[in-house]
């Protein structure tokens, strides 16, 4: 039986020790980690796993960690019905 991994992001499937790594080599910016280990980019926006990340950050470095660094939620610029996004008409 293998060790237990500990899901942090399961869209990136991303484990607690990737993170901590990650956090031990020198990315101690919410946003340098997310662009380095793509968290918060898979389907869920990060919704599942941003403030996990967040309190990890926080607990290994000692730092409050803003919370103002949530990734936004990017709507099309204008509405685009389901039926013209799965048409193959372009
Ligand atoms: S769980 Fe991390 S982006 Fe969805």
């Amino acid at each position: 039986m293998g060790k237990k991994k500990t899901i942090v992001c399961r869209c990136e499937d991303l484990t607690l020790e990737d993170v901590e790594n990650a956090i031990d080599t020198g990315y101690t910016d919410l946003e340098e980690l997310r662009k380095k280990l793509r968290i918060g980019m898979g389907p869920c926006q990060g919704r599942v796993c941003f403030q996990l990340v967040q309190k990890i950050l926080e607990k290994k470095t000692g730092k409050k960690v803003p919370i103002k660094s949530l990734p936004k939620v990017r709507p099309p610029i204008i509405p685009v019905s389901l039926g013209t996004l799965a048409s193959d008409e372009k």
